[in-house]
């Protein structure tokens, strides 16, 4: 399970922005986070202003992008592997179709895609979409077009994303880019630079606007929501160090997200991710304020081991985050935990392994995603160590964490049997079409027949039974 749920959605292409006025195609694909999934509806925004609708035939397109992702070197391969299938029907089929690459392989190796590999004609890194029009009439010139440079304060809060690729019920709203932690290992923070905030103002009017269109959830998403702050300007500055003035005066996380549930009642609210070292109690007890918040965490926490932790940057310790959470089920006992988790990161030991399967038995997350650890050029990691865990002992750890996490996931459905939970309609199960699949408030997936609901009725669903990520269950009147 070396997937994200974001993961299993890879490369879906995106067809739902049509402009009767529009005469040019665009087939745009994104990989990686739910943060590129997003950035691809802005991207399709600016360019249906520029004559072109979104399909899904790869063939008939004048203008292929793909929205990229560096954070794992098989993230970086997957996408090569597309840029040759583009390149391919552009020799064989559609000559005059361009190809262009977005987002954190762009931002990473700039140039060298158009020097070097000579396999794309435009490359846009995640802060300069507004460019696009410039770049294109560039491409159209018959000149390479190359935007790479990152900013600190654009958030697209002027830009009204059109949907992709959407069920009409769930959205992606962002609300900070960027990252400052600097973790080791992470090339988040050269891909996409310094963190910076959104208008709270932007956000509210994007999400009012969803709820106008039918819309019944919203994910607000950042690398690391809870740094989440504004102070009329953009620019993260530490909330926990801000003057007193200034914190009167800034709108937080926690602000942010109750202005969002009051402003919604009846929309569900999700945010994501949550980083430890920035989380902060309000943010539990808004939560428990509202109820139209779900009561899920995303919260990573990359090792159980203190000596590993350091040495990633992250500013926290076991005990520090175990005692994060134990707050957090004092004030939301119902609240459902996801983690990330690497193996394998360079000087891991038997000993530092076992400490994280400890603390994986300790907390018993509802679920994860695990990953080997991939060195990433340029990254502190990669400068200061020998990437020393033979493949071997990555995939045996890995598979350890991932069988331990498969055994907390299935303890912490069984939970569930016998309660009623609410219920969020998404789509047909794929599994069973008599059966609807949707989630419930902590983002654990639910089936149950179908029963005269729809996609976006909220059901109240007694759960029967469960597998080790599913419950299954039945409505009820
Ligand atoms: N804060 C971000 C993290 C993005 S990266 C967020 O919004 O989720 C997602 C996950 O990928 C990280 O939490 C980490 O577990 C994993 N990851 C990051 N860099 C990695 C690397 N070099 N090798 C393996 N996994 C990595
Ligand atoms: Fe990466 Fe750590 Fe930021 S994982 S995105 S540097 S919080």
């Amino acid at each position: 399970m070396e997937k994200t749920i974001d993961e299993t959605k890879q490369g879906d292409t995106i067809v739902v922005s049509h402009k009767n006025e529009n005469k040019r195609k665009l087939y745009i694909e994104s990989y990686g986070c739910a943060m590129n999934f997003s950035d691809s509806e802005i991207v399709a925004s600016i360019l249906s202003e520029q004559g072109f609708n979104t399909t899904n035939i790869l063939e008939e397109a004048d203008l292929v992008l793909v929205n990229t992702c560096s954070i794992r070197d098989k993230a970086e391969q997957t996408v090569r592997k597309r840029l040759e299938k583009y390149n391919a029907v552009k020799r064989d089929i559609n000559p005059k179709m361009k190809v262009g690459v977005l987002g954190c392989m762009a931002e990473r190796l700039k140039e060298k895609f158009l020097d070097e590999e000579k396999i794309v004609d435009m490359v846009v890194g995640p802060d300069a979409y507004k460019d696009l029009p410039n770049l294109l009439a560039e491409v159209e010139a018959g000149n390479d077009a190359v935007n790479v440079v990152l900013s600190k304060d654009e958030t697209y809060g002027d830009i009204a994303p059109v949907r992709l690729n959407t069920n009409g019920i769930n959205a992606l709203v962002s609300i900070t880019r960027g990252c400052d932690n600097m973790c080791t290992f992470c090339v988040v923070p050269f891909t996409r630079g310094r963190e910076r905030s959104r208008d709270p103002q932007s956000i509210l009017a994007e999400i009012n606007d969803l709820a106008k269109n039918g819309y019944k959830e919203v994910t607000l998403l950042g690398q690391n929501v809870d740094s989440y702050v504004w102070y009329g300007g953009g620019l993260k500055k530490d909330y926990k160090n801000a003057t007193e003035m200034e914190k009167a005066t800034a709108t937080s996380f926690s602000q942010l997200l109750e202005m969002v549930a009051v402003s919604q009642p009846n929309m569900r609210i999700r945010f994501s991710t949550s980083n430890p070292q920035d989380m902060t109690e309000e943010v539990f007890h808004t939560m428990a304020k509202y109820k139209n918040i779900c009561n899920h965490v995303h919260l990573p926490v990359q090792s159980g081991s203190n000596r590993i932790l350091k040495e990633m940057n992250r500013q926290h310790t076991v005990e520090e985050y175990i005692s994060l959470v134990n707050r957090m089920w004092e004030i939301l006992p119902d609240c459902s935990i996801s983690q990330d988790m690497i193996t394998g990161f360079p000087s891991e030991t038997e000993e530092d392994h076992q400490d994280t399967l400890k603390l994986m038995e300790t907390i018993k997350y509802n679920f994860g995603y695990m990953y080997k650890y991939s060195e990433r050029p340029g990254t502190m990691a990669a400068r200061k160590f020998e990437d020393d865990i033979p493949e071997e002992t990555k995939k045996r750890r890995l598979t350890e964490i991932v069988e331990a996490q498969r055994a907390h996931g299935a303890y912490r459905t069984q939970q569930f049997i016998g309660k009623t939970v609410e219920v969020l309609v998404e789509r047909e199960s794929k599994k069973n079409p008599d059966q609807w699949s949707g989630r419930n408030q902590q983002s654990i997936v639910v089936v149950f027949p179908k029963a005269g609901y729809k996609p976006g009725d909220f059901v109240q669903v007694k759960i029967k039974d469960c597998t080790s990520a599913t419950l299954i269950g039945e409505a009820i009147k």
